[in-house]
C-alpha cells in the first residue's frame, strides 16, 4: 500500500540487508530501520518493531537468511530457529515460518543454504501479498451482499479490532484487505477502528485507512457494544494470530466481547486469516499459548506531543499491573473465516484445506 503516494511493503531486502518500517514510531513518524544480524531480528519481532501475525513470519524467515550469510551450519539453523521461535509465543505464523525455513535448508549442502534461504524468505512475502490479495477478494463479496441490502446513501459499517492491516502482513493486511479492495471499488464504507489498548494498534489501521482515503471513526474499545445495540455496525472483521483447526480464534485481547457483544445484537461477525495462521496441531482455543506482557505497556502511553513522540505515566507509581495480549473468541460466536481459499464456517475449515485432514 501506499504512505504518501509511494508504495511499501512493510518488509523488503535492498542487497541482503533486510529492511522494516519501524512501527514503534508509528503513526506519527515513519522510520525505516535495517536488521543485520539475529540478535536484531529477535529484538524487532520481541519488541514489535515489527508486528502482527503474517509479519512476524515473514521477518523471521528473513532472520533465518541472515543467518545464514555468516553461519550456513546445521547449527547456526537451529540456533536461528530457537532465538527466533522463543520471540513471541502467540502468533502460529512464527512457527510455521521457522518450520519452513528449517525443512528447507536442512537438507541441502551448506555452501548452498544462503541463496536458498533469501529465495524461501522473499517466497514468504509474496505469498503473503498473494494470499492476502485473495481474502480480499472473498471478504468484498460479503461487504457487496451487505451493501445491497443497504438503503440508498447508508455506507456499510465495519468495526475491527487492532491492527490487521497492511502493515501487519507484507502487504493489503488481512481484515483490512476486503476494506481496501471495497473501497477501491467504489463502495461506500465507513470502519469503526477499535483503539486496542494497551498498545493501541487501531492508531495504525487509522492511519491506514487515513492514507488509503477510508471513512472511519477511532472508537475507544468500550464503544462497539454500544454502536452495536444502536445499529450503527453492519459487521465485524477481525485478524487472528492463531486460529485451530476447529475454528477457535485467537486474537488481540478484547476481540472476544467484540464478538460477544456482535453475538447479541445478531451482527455477523468475520475473521480474515491466511492459511499460515491455522494452527492445524490444535481444537481447543484454550491450548493456545496466551503472551504476557509487560505490564509497562498498560500503565504507560506513548503518544505525540508538543516535543515529538513521548511517552506518560497512566497509573499510580508502583500499581500491579496484568497485561494478557491475546484472547480466544470460540468457534460458536464467529460467522465466517475468510481465507484465500473462500469464506467458510468456522467448524469446516477443513474442507478448504483437505491436504491437512
Ligand atoms: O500484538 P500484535 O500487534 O502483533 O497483534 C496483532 C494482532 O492481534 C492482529 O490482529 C493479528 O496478528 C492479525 S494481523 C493480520
Amino acid at each position: 500500500m501506499k504512505i504518501d503516494g509511494k508504495h511499501y511493503r512493510s518488509i523488503w531486502d535492498e542487497d541482503q540487508t533486510v529492511k522494516i518500517i519501524d512501527q514503534r514510531w508509528l503513526p506519527h513518524e515513519v522510520r525505516i530501520a535495517e536488521l543485520r544480524d539475529l540478535d536484531a531480528f529477535a529484538t524487532a519481532i520481541r519488541d514489535m518493531w515489527v508486528r502482527g501475525a503474517p509479519l512476524i513470519g515473514a521477518t523471521a524467515a528473513y532472520g533465518v537468511a541472515s543467518v545464514m550469510d555468516s553461519d550456513a551450519s546445521d547449527a547456526g539453523l537451529q540456533t536461528a530457529y530457537d532465538k527466533l521461535l522463543a520471540t513471541r509465543p502467540t502468533a502460529i505464523n512464527l512457527k510455521w515460518a521457522l518450520e519452513r525455513c528449517r525443512a528447507t535448508l536442512q537438507p541441502e549442502a551448506p555452501e548452498t543454504r544462503v541463496e536458498i534461504a533469501w529465495k524461501l524468505a522473499r517466497d514468504i512475502c509474496d505469498e503473503d501479498v498473494e494470499i492476502n490479495r485473495k481474502i480480499g477478494a472473498h471478504g468484498l463479496e460479503i461487504i457487496e451482499r451487505i451493501a445491497a441490502d443497504k438503503p440508498a446513501g447508508e455506507p456499510v459499517r465495519i468495526l475491527t479490532h487492532c491492527n490487521a492491516g497492511w502493515i501487519a502482513t507484507v502487504d493489503w493486511g488481512t481484515a483490512t484487505s476486503p476494506i481496501y479492495q471495497a473501497a477501491d471499488k467504489g463502495l461506500d464504507i465507513h470502519v469503526w477502528v477499535d483503539e486496542t489498548r494497551p498498545r493501541n494498534q487501531g492508531a495504525l489501521t487509522a492511519w491506514e485507512l487515513g492514507s488509503h482515503g477510508v471513512a472511519h471513526d477511532y472508537i475507544t474499545d468500550n464503544a462497539g457494544g454500544h454502536l452495536m445495540q444502536k445499529g450503527l455496525v453492519d459487521l465485524v472483521i477481525t485478524g487472528t494470530d492463531r486460529t485451530t483447526a476447529a475454528g477457535d480464534v485467537c486474537n488481540k485481547i478484547g476481540t472476544y466481547l467484540k464478538a460477544l457483544a456482535a453475538h447479541d445484537n445478531g451482527i455477523p461477525f468475520y475473521t480474515a486469516l491466511p492459511s499460515p495462521t491455522i494452527d492445524w496441531t490444535i481444537r481447543d482455543g484454550a491450548d493456545i499459548p496466551i503472551e504476557m506482557r509487560n505490564g509497562d505497556e498498560v500503565a504507560r502511553i506513548q503518544g505525540q506531543g508538543a516535543n515529538g513522540i513521548e511517552t506518560v505515566q497512566v497509573t499510580p507509581k508502583g500499581t500491579s499491573v496484568a497485561n494478557p495480549a491475546f484472547d480466544v473468541t470460540p468457534a460458536r460466536l464467529v460467522t465466517g473465516l475468510i481465507t484465500e481459499r473462500g469464506v467458510v464456517a468456522p467448524g469446516d475449515l477443513a474442507s478448504l484445506f483437505p491436504e491437512h485432514t
